[in-house]
């Protein structure tokens, strides 16, 4: 939408950016920097792993907005010789092209104006980011559309080996947090590819979504605003912090657990068959 975003401080000096019909800023504790630093790229030890992997290491950037996350992804993989491949979703190009025209007062963006730029026009762009080889594409979809259909492309995407999922908030965009699209997510992996989620709620409904939808699921970091985020993976192994008996007991008795089905914002308890469903989750027998 033209004209929705926003530049706007936090308390800490930094800049971010706020959309106005979401009526939500896009990093609003420590700001994009450090956000994007301690919540996807540490919490996913994208460094490590790929530094470790054995070809072409695939980050999915669920909600490209404007860059910060994809961004500091890559100055934090400069040295690590390697092949990355970046595939970015958003509905909408409008926080791209603000974060280009804003990219002084941003700073993140600095250094990377011609990639944003190639990747605003092209949607796909190729470049050496230090001693790394990358390739970033931008798909311009809805993603639970997208990802309903994904097994029919004619060009199915490289399956991640991490995914950076950073959607605006459940209560202002339902249809990015339904147990449908995350259950899509999870059957859109590679069993033989380890792969791990990251996102900022620490929500019960969110986290039990993730479990219904296949996924284990974990404690992640503090930032800024948030005590806890979440981490979920098709490999319990990369899970440090695994939610235990004690969160499912919380769960049961939560007052806002519910997954959504539809893209409609609804706060309810687990019902009777999905509290059994949560019991039986292999995280926790
Ligand atoms: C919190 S912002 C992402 C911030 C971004 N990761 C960054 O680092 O700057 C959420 C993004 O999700 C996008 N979004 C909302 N609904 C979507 C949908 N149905 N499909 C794809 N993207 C969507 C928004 O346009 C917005 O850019």
């Amino acid at each position: 939408m033209s004209g929705d975003y926003q530049l706007v401080q936090l308390a800490n000096g930094e800049k971010t950016m706020f959309s106005v019909s979401y009526g939500e800023k896009l990093h609003p504790g420590l700001g994009p920097r450090a956000e994007a630093e301690l919540l996807y790229v540490r919490q996913l030890a994208v460094c490590e792993r790929l530094a470790a992997a054995d070809g072409e290491f695939v980050i999915w950037d669920v909600g490209l907005g404007g860059a910060a996350n994809a961004l500091t992804a890559l100055r934090a993989t400069r040295e690590i010789p390697g092949q990355l491949r970046i595939i970015s979703f958003d509905n909408t190009h409008a926080p791209l092209a603000f974060t280009l025209r804003h990219a002084a007062e941003l700073r993140y963006p600095q250094g990377y104006e011609t990639v944003l730029a190639a990747l605003l026009d092209s949607h796909r762009v190729a470049f050496t980011n230090g001693k790394l080889q990358v390739q970033w594409e931008f798909h311009l979809v809805d993603f639970p559309a997208w990802l309903s259909g994904v097994k029919n492309l004619c060009q199915p995407p490289a399956i991640p080996h991490v995914i950076f999922y950073d959607a605006f908030s459940p209560a202002k965009n339902p249809a990015m947090w339904t147990l449908p699209v995350f259950a899509n997510l999870f059957r859109a992996l590679d069993p033989q590819r380890p792969c791990a989620l990251t996102t900022y709620s620490r929500s019960t409904l969110l986290r039990a979504t993730l479990l219904l939808s296949g996924f284990h699921v974990g404690v992640g970091h503090a930032t800024g605003l948030k005590e806890e985020t979440t981490v979920a993976a098709n490999d319990p192994g990369l899970l440090a912090e695994p939610l235990n008996a004690r969160w499912l007991e919380r769960a049961l008795r939560s007052d806002s657990a519910e997954p959504l089905n539809e893209p409609v914002y609804l706060r309810r308890p687990l019902s009777p068959a999905t509290a059994a469903k949560l019991r039986q989750h292999p995280q926790f027998s």
